[in-house]
């Protein structure tokens, strides 16, 4: 067999990190790369004739097996991929946004014309998880996905958790530092993270989920008062992509902050590394945790599924059944309102006789109880500050019983892990 030939769009961080690893391999060649400006700098030294700012050259190129997708965004990716897929050519994408805009359309597409899409890099960077579920876990019915998938902002929540800083404060920090972007939105607001969970619990609970019925948050808002009262009942408090599914096929997929237990392993992922927690049966449950983006890391990653095609291209007529995307049914989504959690309530209340009673009862009232309720002296202004803790309880519940505390201030709500 003759080495696989793969055209690449896109040479930014992720491309050269794959044009690198790639350097000496006996399977590969690389035929063609697209790129949007020819005349860029580059941290790799790519023969002329090899480099184009035509990607036609790539996703039509009739001696191109394998189309590698490393430009990110939906437009004009998918339009490429669908030429390259009625092409002939298996795809290869570190796509979040795509895969979760409209992987259903393109894993479609890619069945009907008998190719695969492999997007390993594209969850969780560096840390092999699509490959892992859809082989050595595929006898396991899998219920839950606990995950930090996003680098910048694990990196901003640990620098808040460590220095006692705020979060404008890291935030202007990590932009220096090249970890967090000039408009810092899709990572801060949970963009990112929504997009890699939704494909993940797509995979594991083999159920389409939509990106629409994924409920995010993001960390804007977390104080540093909360990181340090969260530190003092022993908690972290960490940005989580959240599937679980029930026995009826009720997916409730989410991201938003919470307060991790120090007991659960994902309190201790600090900085830019990510971790996927899965529980299923008959696992159990595990953790996989590592570098969740960078150039090598997520070439890794890419690498990795070229390779996947190169090993079986030429020898079957049905490539890689086990990696392929074809579930029909769909999850039903459960509104966040319906969800049911744990509580961290941060108030600040009147300093007057009776409000911790008062709060008490507000809850009390909605069957909600309390695993702990604090206050801790007096401030200046004769306000008290005042942290509850909630048993599980409805999120419509807890929605009311912050409305009814209108003559305190309710700094923070944020859920608790189980
Ligand atoms: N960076 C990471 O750590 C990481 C981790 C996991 C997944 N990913 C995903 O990997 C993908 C690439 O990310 P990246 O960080 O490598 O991006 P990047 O550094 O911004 O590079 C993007 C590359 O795409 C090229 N490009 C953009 N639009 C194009 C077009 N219309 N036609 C041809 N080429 C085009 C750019 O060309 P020029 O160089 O000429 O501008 C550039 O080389 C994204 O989907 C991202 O979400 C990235």
């Amino acid at each position: 067999m003759g080495k696989l030939r793969i055209g690449i769009i896109g040479l930014g961080t992720v491309g050269s990190g794959v044009y690198k690893t790639l350097q000496g391999n006996d399977s590969v060649e690389i035929v063609k790369i697209a790129v949007k400006n020819l005349n860029k700098p580059r941290s790799v030294n790519v023969p002329a004739d090899i480099i184009t700012d035509n990607p036609d050259e790539v996703i039509k190129n009739p001696s191109i097996d394998v189309v590698v997708e490393l430009i990110g965004g939906v437009n004009p990716a998918y339009e490429y991929l669908e030429t390259a897929i009625k092409n002939g050519k298996h795809i290869v994408t570190a796509n979040k946004e795509l895969l979760a805009k409209r992987g259903e359309e393109l894993f479609n597409l890619a069945e009907e014309y008998n190719k695969v899409v492999l997007y390993e890099a594209a969850i969780a960077g560096g840390i092999p998880i699509i490959m892992p579920i859809k082989t050595i876990l595929a006898g396991n019915k899998i219920n839950k996905i606990h995950a930090i998938l996003n680098g910048t902002t694990n990196y901003i929540l640990t620098k808040m958790d460590t220095e006692g800083a705020s979060y404008e404060d890291v935030l202007k920090e990590a932009q220096a530092l090249g970890y967090a972007e000039t408009d810092p939105t899709g990572d801060v607001e949970g963009f990112d993270a929504a997009y890699k969970i939704t494909t993940l619990a797509t995979i594991a609970f083999k159920k389409r989920v939509k990106i629409e019925n994924v409920y995010r948050e993001g960390i804007t808002k977390i104080r540093k008062e909360d990181m340090a009262k969260a530190n003092e009942l022993g908690f972290k408090i960490k940005l989580i992509a959240s599937a679980e599914i029930d026995d009826n096929g009720n997916a409730d997929v989410r991201v938003h902050p919470m307060l991790v237990s120090k007991d659960n392993m994902l309190a201790h992922i600090d900085y830019v590394t990510n971790a996927v927690l899965i529980s299923g049966h008959p696992i159990g449950s595990i953790v996989l945790s590592g570098p969740g983006a960078g150039e090598f890391p997520t070439a890794s990653s890419v690498v990795g599924d070229i390779l996947a095609i190169a090993a079986e291209f030429g020898k079957t007529d049905y490539m890689l059944p086990m990696m392929r995307c074809n579930h029909t049914q769909k999850a039903n989504p459960v509104k966040i309102e319906d969800t049911y959690n744990k509580y961290y309530i941060s108030i600040t209340a009147p300093n007057a006789i009776g409000v911790i009673a008062k709060i008490g009862t507000i809850c009390a009232n909605k069957n909600i109880s309390l695993s702990s309720i604090l206050q801790k002296g007096v401030s200046e202004d004769n306000t008290a500050d005042i942290t509850v803790i909630t048993e599980t309880c409805q999120e419509k519940l807890i929605r009311e019983v912050v409305e009814e505390l209108k003559d305190c201030t309710v700094n923070s709500l944020i859920r608790v892990a189980s």
